[in-house]
């Protein structure tokens, strides 16, 4: 049964074609934060604004949740009540920063009915509000709630995890740019390694893991999982949660040098540091070249080398230890091999076939 208030709004729409969303008997379509008449008064209107029900486009959103400005003026409008007590954030201007999902830059693109992932190959790629956010169903406590998610046979089910949602457009899409890749294909647990957020990693021993995380697995219990937005999202520890915008390229919550010969500091690798003990990475007690690599000099007095020389932050489909050499720095070497290969499991041996900065490792062995 539908609602008597839903039946008139239907009446009034604009379209014909759409079908209603399905209701259970004496449900509103509006269950979430959204549908507290407390704070917003005006019911469907807050956001179907002259009762249009196609909305392409984040406009209606950051009446409230973009400037301090705008919220005055909605909450002069009636539209929105108590914000003393309310602390919305500022998500447009999360989205101006210089690294930013393109929901200002791209709009109008969204289509309710379209398919993700993507299965046209020059479908504009575009990501708006409501493509990660259930506006009807979004709570404080559940934010991606009623967010649809990944298709079984016929039926398309409710995200459960937050990688779910990134997935519907960087995983299996026909139109990923060029130099993105499949993450899913990246953290795949059947990987050789990955970091682990969709499931426990590969390593029973990853020496500079800091707590909360366990470095050494000793109990069933010991599982370190981590999620997208454990890496990516804002620069601003203050700031809303989500991988909206950051200051910081790669559209990362921390800092990372991600060019060749730069000086090492807490600073360049905040990312990494962030879960991984500096002094331990530094102090060799995994690799025993990570600080000549890492600091630079030595014999050949080469300028240090980021962790992306040597590391796909993501996982890799070859390798163990995330080992994924950047090209842009290293080169195949005189007998035309890259390659890593480690010896035995977690013996903290192997050997590199590359060169780099004029180095032949053909290989050199640790
Ligand atoms: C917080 C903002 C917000 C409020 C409040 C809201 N809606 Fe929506 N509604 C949306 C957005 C955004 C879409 C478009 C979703 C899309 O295209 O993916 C939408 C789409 C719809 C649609 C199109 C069909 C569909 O489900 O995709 C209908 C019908 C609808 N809303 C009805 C309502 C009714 C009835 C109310 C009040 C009981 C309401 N909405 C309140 C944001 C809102
Ligand atoms: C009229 C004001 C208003 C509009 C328009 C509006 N929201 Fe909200 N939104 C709120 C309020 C108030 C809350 C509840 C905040 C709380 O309880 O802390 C909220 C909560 C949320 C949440 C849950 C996370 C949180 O911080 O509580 C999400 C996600 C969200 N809104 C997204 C949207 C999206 C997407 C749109 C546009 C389709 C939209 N909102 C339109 C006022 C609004
Ligand atoms: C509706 C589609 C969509 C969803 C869902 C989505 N993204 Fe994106 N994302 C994009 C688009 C479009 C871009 C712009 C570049 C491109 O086309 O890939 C982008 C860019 C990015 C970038 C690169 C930004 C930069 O400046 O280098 C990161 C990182 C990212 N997304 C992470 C995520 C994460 C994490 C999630 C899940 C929480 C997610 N995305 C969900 C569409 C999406
Ligand atoms: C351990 C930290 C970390 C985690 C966890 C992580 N990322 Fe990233 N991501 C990075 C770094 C660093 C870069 C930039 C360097 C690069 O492109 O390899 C990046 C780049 C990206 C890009 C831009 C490059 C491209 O291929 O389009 C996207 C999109 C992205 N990540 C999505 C995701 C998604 C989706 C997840 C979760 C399923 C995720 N990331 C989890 C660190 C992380
Ligand atoms: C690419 C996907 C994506 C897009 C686009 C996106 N969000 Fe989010 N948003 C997220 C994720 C992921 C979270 C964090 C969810 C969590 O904490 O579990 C989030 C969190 C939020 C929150 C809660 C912030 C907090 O600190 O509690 C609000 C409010 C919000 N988003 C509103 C919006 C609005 C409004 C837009 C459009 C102007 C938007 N989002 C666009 C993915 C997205
Ligand atoms: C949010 C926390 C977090 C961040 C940030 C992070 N890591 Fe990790 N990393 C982990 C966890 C947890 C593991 C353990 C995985 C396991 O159990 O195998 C791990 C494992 C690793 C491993 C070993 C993988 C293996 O299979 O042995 C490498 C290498 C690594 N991380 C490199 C990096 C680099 C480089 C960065 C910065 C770009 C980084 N990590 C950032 C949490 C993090
Ligand atoms: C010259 C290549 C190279 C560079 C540069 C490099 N690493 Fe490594 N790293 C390795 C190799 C090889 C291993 C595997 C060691 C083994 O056999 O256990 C490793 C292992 C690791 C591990 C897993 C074991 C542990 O220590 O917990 C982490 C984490 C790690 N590196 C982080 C980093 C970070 C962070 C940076 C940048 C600050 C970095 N690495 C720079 C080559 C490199």
């Amino acid at each position: 049964m539908i609602s008597f208030a839903l039946l008139a709004l239907v009446a009034t729409m604009t379209f014909s074609l759409a079908p209603v969303p399905v209701q259970a008997a004496g449900q509103s379509v509006l269950r979430g934060d959204h549908a507290s008449k407390s704070t917003l008064p005006k019911g469907c209107r807050s956001c179907h604004r002259g009762m249009r029900f196609l909305i392409s486009d984040e406009a209606p959103c950051l009446k409230c949740h973009g400037s301090q400005g705008a919220r005055d003026a909605e909450v002069s409008k009636g539209y929105l009540r108590s914000v003393g007590s309310l602390d919305l954030g500022d998500i447009e201007a999360e989205l101006q920063k210089p690294y930013s999902h393109p929901v200002l830059s791209v709009s109008r693109v969204h289509n309710r009915k379209e398919a993700l992932p993507e299965e046209v190959v020059d479908a504009l790629r575009h990501s708006e509000c409501f493509d990660c956010h259930n506006a009807h169903e979004a709570t404080r406590e559940r934010p991606l709630g009623g967010v649809a998610g990944k298709r079984v046979g016929n039926f398309i089910t409710e995200i459960e995890k937050e990688y779910e949602l990134c997935y519907r457009c960087h995983a299996e899409s026909a139109n990923l740019p060029l130099r993105s890749t499949n993450k899913h294909a990246e953290f795949k647990t059947t990987n050789p390694s990955f970091h682990p957020v969709e499931g426990e990693g590969v390593s029973s021993f990853v020496i500079s893991l800091k707590a909360p995380y366990t470095a050494r697995k000793e109990r069933p219990g010991d599982v370190s999982i981590i999620s997208c937005s454990d890496c990516h999202g804002s620069d601003d520890p203050n700031g809303p949660s989500g991988p909206h915008g950051s200051r910081f390229e790669g559209l990362l919550s921390q800092h990372y040098e991600m060019e060749d010969a730069r000086p090492e500091s807490d600073y360049a690798y905040a990312l990494c540091y962030k879960c991984h003990e500096r002094s331990s990475i530094l102090g060799n007690e995994s690799f025993p070249y990570h600080s000549l690599h890492i600091l630079g000099g030595g014999p050949s007095a080469s300028p240090g080398a980021s962790c992306i020389s040597c590391h796909d932050a993501h996982g890799s489909t070859v390798n163990p230890y995330l080992i994924r050499f950047d090209e842009n720095v290293v080169s195949p070497n005189a007998e035309g091999k890259l390659e890593y290969r480690a010896q035995g499991v977690a013996a903290r041996r192997g050997e590199c076939f590359l060169s780099c900065h004029g180095v032949e490792h053909n290989p050199l062995s640790y």
